[in-house]
């Protein structure tokens, strides 16, 4: 085993529906993602990049085929186990083309809710959440509620919710589709940046091209299967 991996599929297989309803999305997709490396997804509408992503997240399940996160195989024509949460949350960080930030806690509240549900401490996962807005400069809004930031701010703020437990790997599902060019190559510059310096595999959609010489890799789906392009 390569022990650089952080994603890697074998065979992976998934249609949707029955009959007329059949869709086939994913046919023997075969790939590996390293830890470090910030790769984009693209692929016209319907081509099954959400479907991919909730795959490699434990949300969908698929046909068939194997799935290793990091040194664990999570899946091989069933999951290996019965608890995907938790796999889902100690390793996966989400994130997605909304905040989803709960609009009646502040930033700082909104940070802690996983690591408290986890059964963290308080004051330990309010030191994690302050490090986090402290690293994406957005500290002083700490007791803000997320209406009194901009959608930029906003989107930071998910970006950090995201690594608050250490993730290994961090889906991001068109992240930078609510904003504006400059602040999606901020973004972006962010996602790269955490890559590298957390060693965190990074899967992002993007329909925007000019998002792609800040990745590493492009991941495309085409004719049902995964294809790579360098950036
Ligand atoms: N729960 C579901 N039940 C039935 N079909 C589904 C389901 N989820 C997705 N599909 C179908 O699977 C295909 C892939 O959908 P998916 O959402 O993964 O595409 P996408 O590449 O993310 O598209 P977009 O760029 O529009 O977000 C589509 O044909 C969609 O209709
Ligand atoms: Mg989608």
């Amino acid at each position: 085993m390569n022990q650089n991996q952080a994603i890697k599929i074998q065979h992976l297989n998934k249609s949707f529906g029955k009959g007329d309803a059949y869709v086939d999305v994913i046919h023997d997709a075969n790939f590996t993602i390293n830890k470090g490396e910030l790769v984009a997804l693209i692929a016209p509408s319907g081509a099954g990049k959400t479907t991919l992503l909730m795959m490699l997240g434990c949300v969908e399940s698929p046909d068939s085929g194997t799935i290793w996160l990091g040194d664990e195989k999570v899946y091989e024509n069933k999951w290996l186990t019965k608890e995907t949460r938790k796999i889902r949350r100690e390793k996966i960080g989400f994130i997605f083309q909304a905040h989803y930030l709960i609009p009646f806690l502040n930033i700082v509240d909104n940070l802690t809710l996983l690591p408290q549900t986890n059964k963290v401490k308080d004051e330990e996962s309010k030191q994690k959440a302050r490090e986090l807005l402290e690293y994406f400069d957005i500290a002083e809004k700490e007791n803000a509620m997320p209406s009194q930031l901009s959608g930029g701010q906003n989107q930071r703020v998910a970006i950090a919710r995201a690594l608050i437990n250490d993730p290994e790997i961090v889906l991001a599902d068109e992240p930078t589709a609510a904003l504006d060019t400059n602040r999606s190559i901020d973004v972006v510059k962010m996602l790269k940046k955490i890559a590298i310096q957390r060693d965190v595999a990074i899967v992002m959609v993007t329909h925007d091209e000019r998002m792609l010489e800040y990745c590493d890799k492009i991941m495309k789906i085409e004719n049902k299967t995964i294809v790579f392009n360098d950036a």
